[in-house]
């Protein structure tokens, strides 16, 4: 159905008219040029996080647990609706609960296949990373290595089983988040945040395995930074937001330009697209929700939203299932093994317990007696062979005197020692 979308109060000249998958701007009921937009979807503020979920993010999400890498991230200005889309309300759970809740579902459903699921949260504020998860692991380095590609080095990662698991994290993160924050929409507002889930899965009994990152992305308030008025720390947030967002627009256009031609792109220029970067035209599936205020006084930020979206629509990632037999992915395998095993030691009786812990102690002793035992015949062995030697060595020596005429021992034997000793 077409709609107009303007914001409360006095309507005045110009208003945003929307359909199905339209946005245009009319001026006065005449559509403006060049302001005519077309996307997969467009919605009013009347539509549900559930039927934007099932529309845009939960097939990515459903191919994480086949290996696929995807990210959804949200861009806007600032009170456009970001944060609401990704976290929701109790009422109208956004993106992040729900996608978590789908995970888990899905992975419960292919029996047939075991899973690791990891989760990080990262907030990039003034260029730094912090990590939500630790209080105080605060200005986190990006490294890159061939097995684990682009990552923020000493980021918690947690290992988690259950959706309510990761609900409380993210709790945790918002809290950490807002430590010691006087003004927590100033932060809030400047700061991109990154929710990553890491889904490792592999058949039962196999060791190969698929690595699948979901990106979960709350992004800046998109708006231009007012130079007048803002004291020395404001500005330096806005400049970073700025360049962070910036870069990313950057990033995008290069993206969108026509296939071979269009060179280099600057995915290094700043940690959000760094971080992004496998996401943003690159191994994965990505979804891109841009929130707009339909008010009048927001008409240029909101072109401006608009302008990117149709940017970003022109991008085509070619994603790709990660396959992976590195000794990073051995050691995470093990992590799983170990998980399995927590999650028998949960699931059993304590008695059989007590007879696993037995016999493994058991087993343990075992080997610590063999390896004790073993430990003595090298010993002995050694010994040995270091009798043998220097026996050898005597009689090579020997030998060699046998050779000139004047041994030693003979030397030493004869009685003419005897005769020189007592002359
Ligand atoms: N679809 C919506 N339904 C109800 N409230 C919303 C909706 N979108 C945004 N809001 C409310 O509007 C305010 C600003 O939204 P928010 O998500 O914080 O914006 P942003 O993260 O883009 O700055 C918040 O109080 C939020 O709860
Ligand atoms: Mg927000």
């Amino acid at each position: 159905d077409s709609s107009s979308f303007s914001g409360g109060g006095a309507v005045g000249n110009r208003e945003w008219r929307i359909d199905d998958s339209g946005i245009s701007l009319l001026h006065r009921a005449v559509p403006v040029p060049g302001t005519s937009f077309v996307f997969d979807h467009v919605f009013n503020e009347s539509v549900t996080n559930a039927r934007i979920y099932g529309l845009l993010v939960r097939s990515l999400i459903r191919a994480a647990v086949d290996g696929f890498n995807g990210t959804a991230f949200a861009y806007g200005q600032t009170s456009s609706g970001k944060t609401f889309t990704m976290n929701g309300s109790g009422a109208d759970p956004g993106i992040i609960p729900l996608a978590v809740r789908d995970i888990f579902d899905t992975a419960a459903e292919a029996a047939d296949r075991v899973f690791l699921i990891r989760v990080s949260y990262m907030e990039i504020y003034n260029e730094e990373i912090n990590d939500l998860l630790t209080l105080g692991s605060e200005k986190l380095p990006i490294h890159e290595s061939l097995e684990r590609g682009v990552y923020v080095s000493g980021l918690r990662e947690e290992i988690v089983n259950n959706a309510e698991q990761v609900l409380q994290l993210l709790e945790l993160g918002e809290a950490n988040r807002h430590f010691g924050e006087t003004n927590m929409n100033v932060r809030s507002s400047r700061s991109h945040t990154i929710f990553r889930m890491v889904i490792e899965s592999s058949a039962k009994h196999q060791t190969n395995s698929g690595d699948a990152i979901r990106n979960l992305v709350d992004l800046a308030g998109s708006e231009r930074i007012p130079k007048t008025g803002a004291d020395g720390v404001r500005l330096k947030e806005g400049k970073h937001i700025n360049k962070s967002l910036m870069i990313l627009g950057n990033v995008i256009n290069k993206l969108s330009e026509n296939g071979k031609q269009r060179g280099h792109i600057p995915y290094r220029d700043s940690k959000l697209t760094r971080i992004l970067q496998s996401a943003l035209g690159g191994n994965a599936k990505t979804s891109i929700i841009c929130t707009a205020a339909p008010e009048e006084i927001h008409i240029e930020e909101t072109r401006g939203t608009l302008q990117f979206a149709s940017r970003a629509k022109c991008v085509s990632n070619c994603a790709q299932v990660n396959e992976i037999l590195t000794d990073a992915a051995l050691l995470k395998r093990q992590k799983l093994e170990i998980e399995e095993l927590r999650k028998k030691l949960q699931g059993s009786h304590s008695e059989d317990l007590e007879q696993l812990i037995l016999k493994q102690r058991n087993d343990m002793h075992k080997s610590e007696l063999e390896r004790d035992r073993l430990a003595m015949e090298l010993e002995e062995e050694r010994r040995l062979r270091e009798t043998l030697e220097h026996r050898l060595a005597k009689q090579k020596m020997s030998q060699n005197h046998n050779n000139t005429d004047i041994s030693v021992e003979q030397f030493a034997d004869s009685s003419q020692l005897d005769v020189l000793k007592t002359p």
